[in-house]
């Protein structure tokens, strides 16, 4: 539970170099997810801090790359924002980070905790928690070739038998890393299990930079209670802010001792046509309706009935499917509402 006491005590932002991040509930960065399109609904309904782009690869940031996948693009109203890289060569991924300081992030964040194959493989991602000294030499590379702050994200270790998020903390601080991001599962674990949190306070313990904390924060008061027990400056969302877009405008209610928004029916159909309306109007077809397909799969958790939803809309060979399903399923709910 958590007091008026608490909730007093509880700090609202944190600053990485210059930059003040308030509130200090942010959106963690989601490959396929955290798009433009995605940044701006979820800052539109306010109590988030800060947002990142999904990763992109360092080798793909060429004027004719980022033409061609757009993970890079971005709106004004978008600030302060991350931009995340992964790679493993520490002079390509230095010149990824200038170029990317030119098209005008705030801060850079490199990804030391990607699990998945395709990226491990190829020594980028949590790959390089294996290899401490060249994570060390890319940090240091990064932080010499911009002048904005650079950040990191990374994950408790590879296994459970190499658990080094603590060495992990300490090198990203001696390389003159701005700030920490910790999910505290371990490669091997990919999202099996749950966060582990006392890792995240110990990091928090054993360094000076501010210190975030990501994983399972599933509502407001997960939110809050993270950020009481562990100490940390902040705390990332992922999943949660898909399964809840307004995670972030309830952790700030209930840190106001304010009664926290309760979405209608009504609100979340609304949520879900702006938001394919924005991809229909914002890329192709065919990406739009695997968008649409990837947010349904958390967005729709707890509704009765979902699971009708979420097989309809994953079937669907167009937008207009799509929409036809969801429509079909909110409107009952949302005229029910309204007698
Ligand atoms: C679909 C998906 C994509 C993700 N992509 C990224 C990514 O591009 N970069 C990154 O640092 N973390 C990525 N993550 C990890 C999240 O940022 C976060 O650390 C993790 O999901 C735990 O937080 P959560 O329980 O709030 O989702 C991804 C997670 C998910 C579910």
């Amino acid at each position: 539970m958590l007091s008026q006491d608490d909730l007093g005590k509880l700090p609202n932002h944190y600053t990485i170099q210059h930059i003040r991040i308030e509130p200090n509930i942010i959106l963690a960065p989601m490959a396929g997810v955290t798009d433009s399109i995605f940044r701006r609904m979820i800052l539109r309904l306010s109590g988030c801090g800060l947002v990142s782009t999904e990763m992109t690869n360092a080798a793909s940031v060429s004027p004719k790359a980022l033409r061609r996948h757009h993970l890079l693009d971005f709106y004004p109203e978008e600030r302060p924002l991350t931009m995340q890289l992964s790679g493993n060569d520490p002079d390509l991924v230095a010149t990824a980070a200038h170029t990317v300081e030119q098209l005008g992030a705030d801060i850079i964040d490199i990804n030391c905790g990607c699990p998945s194959p395709k990226v491990t493989g190829g020594g980028h991602g949590a790959s390089l928690l294996r290899d401490l000294p060249r994570m060390g030499q890319l940090l240091r590379a990064v932080r010499a070739a911009v002048q904005i702050p650079v950040t990191l994200k990374f994950r408790a270790g590879w296994d459970e038998q190499s658990l080094n998020f603590l060495d992990t903390a300490k090198l990203a601080e001696d390389s003159g890393v701005a700030a920490i991001a910790l999910h505290p599962r371990t490669r091997e674990q990919g999202y099996k299990g749950s966060a582990d949190w006392s890792r995240v306070a110990a990091v928090k313990a054993a360094v000076r930079i501010p210190v975030i904390g990501s994983g399972d924060v599933r509502d407001a008061h997960d939110a809050l209670v993270r950020l009481r027990d562990s100490g940390v400056d902040g705390v990332m969302i992922g999943r949660g802010a898909m399964e809840n877009p307004w995670i972030f405008l309830q952790t700030a209610q209930m840190r106001r001792g304010e009664a926290p928004f309760q979405p209608t029916p009504a609100d979340k159909f609304d949520f879900l046509l702006r938001y394919m309306a924005m991809c229909e109007e914002e890329m192709p077809a065919r990406l739009a309706l695997n968008k649409i397909k990837q947010l349904m799969g958390q967005f729709s958790v707890g509704f009765p009935g979902s699971a009708h939803l979420r097989v309809a809309v994953h079937q669907s060979q167009t937008t207009a499917e799509a929409r036809e399903a969801i429509v079909a399923f909110f409107t009952p709910l949302v005229d029910h509402a309204l007698v």
